[in-house]
């Protein structure tokens, strides 16, 4: 026996699998096994069983079967000697050297002293930062809105124009150590060695043991380049390690669901405000590496873009990197901050609670891959149609889990059948109204003003109709200033971006000064006169209804505009037969409008 194989038995002698998997879930106690929902599928009846004395639980719902470290590498979605580390924990034992380690126990013991180096580096950038001669740059810290107890957690430091080369050496460190962790740089034209980072605030960047890896470091006001970052390192791969998980790990395992932002100031700024999940890549965009990093521990972190055309290109990307690996139950979601913001100036501007709204609205994955890609087609002819369609489809291709693959394919299949079909009625004007939609219809319009709101109300309900009734929006008429404002805002931002969320939407009047004209136009009084503006219509009703009211107002307009002309044409001619038809005209249009 290995000696890896010994500790596994003793770990499964130590904990009973029952004891950890109830962790995990609820289980009963029936005979001699156990029974409880099970974790891996949705189920409402109790399919899933444990059995001590066999040390195996088996779900006869899913087909999920395994051990103490199969349920633990699937439940927390961790390698085995992951898996083992953990178990190892929960039994209060640690891993023995097995004798494979043991072959790398040199190579080890000079890692060991990396991370020594990397630490003192960080404590003497901190103690930099305490130096009388840094207050300009704690003035600069103070003035971003960074407060001491934040600067203490994340450690940040200050690397004034040299120093720290000497620092080291004379604690005893060797230079080529310091090249190769990246803190000095030799010369291409000497061998004189000097300081990366100078003039900075630094940034340690901890793997989630705490230990100090990499730096990230700032130019003070201007200059270039804004960041600077330690390069990959025997300690550091940018690519496989996150700024900030090490702070996030508690909050996320409670639940929270990790928030990715670009950069070092934004996640400081979040975790300052309360969002204490939030993690950036280091100068990249996400990795898939990093995703499986984050999904041990979330199954779906929330990305944050910023709302410009860069932001959405940047989230395109992600989106589809993303479609290779995600797995059952693991995924991403979006969302997008209004152009020219970051996070961190979006907190400190509209606060935490407005921040975790938008978090709460985020899109999920395939809803971003649909946006864009629907945005960028043209679906005139049956030929293009059906490109459409394969085009959509072949993005499917990328998935690798074949269930997901399935879903996918489903959810895009529907999606463009249910697209063509609004489409199909927005050409033809075929739309069918619905009865109890129009029961009010007659009354509403009786106040002009009243079918002006709800039409707006209607559309700031479902964005994506602007683009369909643009016209006939544009032919209205608003005697109140602010809606006509908002009209003209409308199909600005929907122009722009046709597939708009709601939330964006309201969010992006609301900053245009509209907030007061909102309040009027989404209140019960509306929704209590066309149920058909309310925001959880189906777009189809909402379509219709909006053309029924739109059609009704525009004939009593063309009434008025008619009576308007006769009795022009009567003051200057007073013929009886034009007399008779402004009589006419104008009893149809008080029936119209009070019937
Ligand atoms: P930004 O230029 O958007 O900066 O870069 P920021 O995060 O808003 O920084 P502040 O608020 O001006 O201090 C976003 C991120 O891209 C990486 C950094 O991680 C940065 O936080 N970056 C940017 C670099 O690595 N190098 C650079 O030169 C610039
Ligand atoms: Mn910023």
């Amino acid at each position: 026996m290995t000696k890896l194989n010994e500790f596994t038995q003793l770990l499964r002698d130590r904990l009973p699998l029952s004891v950890v998997i109830a962790r995990f879930v609820a289980i009963k106690k029936k005979g001699r096994e156990y029974s409880g929902l099970c974790p891996f599928h949705e189920e409402k009846g109790a399919s899933f069983t444990v059995n001590d004395d066999k040390g195996f639980y088996h779900c006869f719902g899913c087909g999920a079967h395994g051990d103490l470290f199969n349920f633990v590498m699937q439940k927390m979605n961790l390698p085995f000697m992951e898996a083992v580390e953990y178990l190892a924990q929960q039994a209060n034992l640690s891993v023995p050297q097995l004798e494979s380690a043991k072959v790398n126990s040199e190579a080890k013991e000079a890692q060991q002293s990396l991370y020594q180096v990397m630490e003192m580096a960080c404590q003497w950038f901190e103690s930099q930062l305490r130096h009388s001669q840094a207050e300009s740059v704690r003035q600069y810290l103070m003035k971003r809105g960074m407060i001491g107890a934040t600067a203490k957690k994340f450690r940040v430091g200050y690397a004034p124009e040299a120093g720290l080369k000497e620092f080291l050496l004379k604690a005893g460190c060797i230079e080529s150590q310091l090249i190769q962790l990246g803190l000095i740089i030799q010369s291409e034209k000497n061998t004189r060695t000097y300081d990366r980072f100078r003039s900075r605030v630094m940034f340690p960047i901890q793997d989630v043991k705490g230990r100090v890896i990499a730096f990230g470091g700032r130019i003070i006001e201007q200059g270039e380049p804004k960041y600077l970052n330690s390069p990959d390192t025997p300690l550091f791969h940018k690519g496989r390690q996150l700024y900030a998980l090490n702070h996030s790990l508690s909050k996320a395992r409670s639940g929270q669901p990790f928030v990715v932002v670009e950069g070092y100031m934004d996640v400081i700024s979040l975790h300052q405000n309360g969002i204490e999940t939030a993690v950036a890549p280091l100068g990249t965009a996400l990795t898939p590496d990093q995703l499986q990093l984050l999904w041990r521990t979330s199954p779906t972190p929330i990305l944050c873009f910023d709302g410009d055309t860069a932001g959405i290109r940047a989230a395109e990307r992600v989106a589809q990197k993303a479609l290779e690996v995600i797995t059952p139950g693991y995924s991403l979601s979006f969302c997008f901050l209004s152009d020219g913001e970051d996070p961190d100036s979006y907190i400190k501007q509209y606060g935490t609670s407005v921040f975790q709204q938008l978090l709460g609205a985020a899109k999920p994955l395939i809803e971003v891959l649909w946006n864009d890609f629907i945005a960028k087609q043209d679906l005139s002819t049956p030929e293009k149609k059906a490109k459409a369609r394969k085009e959509i489809l072949g993005l499917t291709n990328q998935i690798r889990d074949p269930d997901i693959q399935h879903f996918y394919r489903q959810d895009f299949n529907s999606r463009l059948q249910n697209f063509l079909q609004s489409q199909w009625n927005k050409n033809g004007r075929s739309y069918v109204p619905t009865a109890s939609l129009v029961t009010k219809k007659l009354t509403l319009t009786k106040k002009n003003a009243d079918g002006q709101k709800i039409l707006l109300a209607t559309l700031l309900n479902h964005p994506t109709l602007v683009s369909q009734v643009s016209e006939q929006l544009m032919d209205l008429t608003f005697a109140d200033g602010s809606l006509n404002d908002l009209r003209q805002k409308l199909l600005d931002i929907c122009g722009e971006n046709p597939h708009i969320e709601v939330i964006s939407l309201k969010e992006q009047l609301q900053q245009a000064g509209f907030g007061a004209t909102l309040d009027q136009l989404l209140c019960r009084d509306v929704y209590h006169k066309a149920r058909f503006a309310h925001p959880t219509t189906d777009l189809q009703q909402a379509q219709s209804g909006w053309l029924e009211i739109w059609t009704a107002m525009q004939e009593v307009h063309n009434l008025k505009q008619e009576v308007t002309q006769t009795a022009a044409e009567l003051s200057s001619s007073l013929d009886e037969q034009v007399w008779q038809r402004l009589k006419l005209l104008k009893k149809t249009l008080v029936v119209r409008k009070t019937n």
